[in-house]
């Protein structure tokens, strides 16, 4: 099966490339690097052994893209591309919608002209909001997200699932298989220490920020809030290995290859860990205690966040199977080694 891969020189699409390659897939590559670059692409050639078909384009360009999937036709398209940074989303919110909008829209008017099918979809467990309480599971209705960032994900689900009961309609037009796919807290990086997350500026996620305190590049890290009604105090979540994240991607473009309709899935592994058992696991893997101090709560935060995972389990037959030590061991050897990210 050929994938077409948008956002696929980012984090989570670099690894998801590496994860179809070696599920014996071909992976076409389109990203403006925004957000990456395309030495992460050059490393997934380098773990694969494969030369990948790479387009340096905006997803949302509709005259490029054409061209782009005219030549290449995938099988499936798996869309990535997309702003992410919730802080940003609310200083910029034209901004966010623009651009994550724009290019889920460009995409349909063109699976449509050209009759491609199969979609798999980035989305989030933000669009559970903060109504819900946890475990989430795929039935509860999406709740009021606090950020424009949450509100473009809640907003592409919808629009996809649109798109699809129209196409399911329209007797000339090919129906479309749309998976929505729900993550969790990705984190960690490749085993082999030559791909992983690497934020530009601050980070504004924990366990880049963690990272980045233990290898030296700052000073210590501030724990947002300790008086949640939590065992610690501190914020639970559900952290996802990057890998199993992206083995996930791989059932759910064989899903769709296979199947019609919209079908949305949880990515998470249904644990919680709290801030502090971060740290502390973080600590054991890099061989020296992680400096943190306790701050106020961040705006927007909630409480508790993970995932009921049954349903992938049941349907796409994956579940998660790495545990917080891999996590933590991978996300320092990539650190490790590449201490400013792919600039190093
Ligand atoms: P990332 O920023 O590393 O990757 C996104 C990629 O998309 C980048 O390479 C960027 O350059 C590219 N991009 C952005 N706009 C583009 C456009 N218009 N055209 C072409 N390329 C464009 O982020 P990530 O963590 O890999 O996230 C991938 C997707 O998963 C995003 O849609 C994100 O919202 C979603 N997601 C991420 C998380 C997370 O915590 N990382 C959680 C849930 C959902
Ligand atoms: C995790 C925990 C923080 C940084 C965000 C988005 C979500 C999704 C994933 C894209 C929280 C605490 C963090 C720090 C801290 N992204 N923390 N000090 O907020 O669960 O989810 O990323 O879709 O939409 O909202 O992840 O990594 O930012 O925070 O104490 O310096 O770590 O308060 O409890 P979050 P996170």
């Amino acid at each position: 099966m050929k994938t077409l891969l948008t956002g696929g020189a980012g984090y989570i699409g670099s690894h998801t490339a590496v994860a179809m390659i070696e599920a014996g897939h071909d992976v076409v590559i389109v990203d403006n690097y925004y957000n990456s670059s395309p030495e992460a692409v050059r490393r997934v050639e380098q773990i694969t052994g494969r030369e990948i078909p790479l387009y340096e384009a905006d997803a949302a360009d509709k005259e490029v893209m054409r061209e782009i999937l005219k030549k290449e036709m995938p099988d499936c398209i798996i869309h990535f591309a997309g702003l992410k940074a919730v802080g940003e989303s609310v200083a910029k919110p034209v901004e966010y919608y623009r651009n994550n909008i724009d290019t889920t829209l460009t995409l349909l008017e063109l699976m449509k002209e050209l009759r491609l099918t199969n979609f798999v979809f980035s989305s989030s467990a933000t669009v559970y909001g903060d109504d819900n309480i946890p475990p989430f599971t795929e039935t509860m209705p999406k709740g009021a997200c606090t950020n424009p960032y949450g509100w473009t994900k809640w907003m592409q689900e919808q629009i996809l699932r649109d798109a699809q009961t129209a196409s399911a309609a329209d007797e000339g037009t090919p129906e479309l298989s749309v998976v929505l796919l729900r993550y969790f807290n990705p984190v960690g990086a490749h085993e082999s220490g030559l791909i992983g997350e690497d934020p530009q500026g601050i980070p504004n996620n924990l366990m880049p920020y963690i990272s980045q305190v233990a290898v030296g590049r700052r000073d210590h890290l501030t724990v947002f809030g300790d008086d949640y009604d939590t065992p610690d105090g501190t914020c639970r979540r559900d952290y996802i290995h990057v890998m199993d994240l992206a083995e996930g991607h791989v059932k759910a473009a064989e899903y769709a290859a296979g199947n019609k309709g919209t079908e949305v899935f949880n990515l998470g592994t249904g644990e919680p860990y709290s801030v502090l058992e971060m740290v502390e696991a973080f600590g054991k893997a890099c061989g020296h205690p992680v400096k943190y101090e306790i701050g106020p709560r961040r705006a927007g935060d909630v409480q508790d966040s993970w995932a009921n995972a049954d349903k992938a389990k049941e349907i796409l037959g994956w579940e998660a199977k790495r545990g917080l030590d891999e996590i933590c061991r991978d996300a320092w050897n990539w650190q490790s080694k590449n201490p400013n990210g792919f600039n190093a």
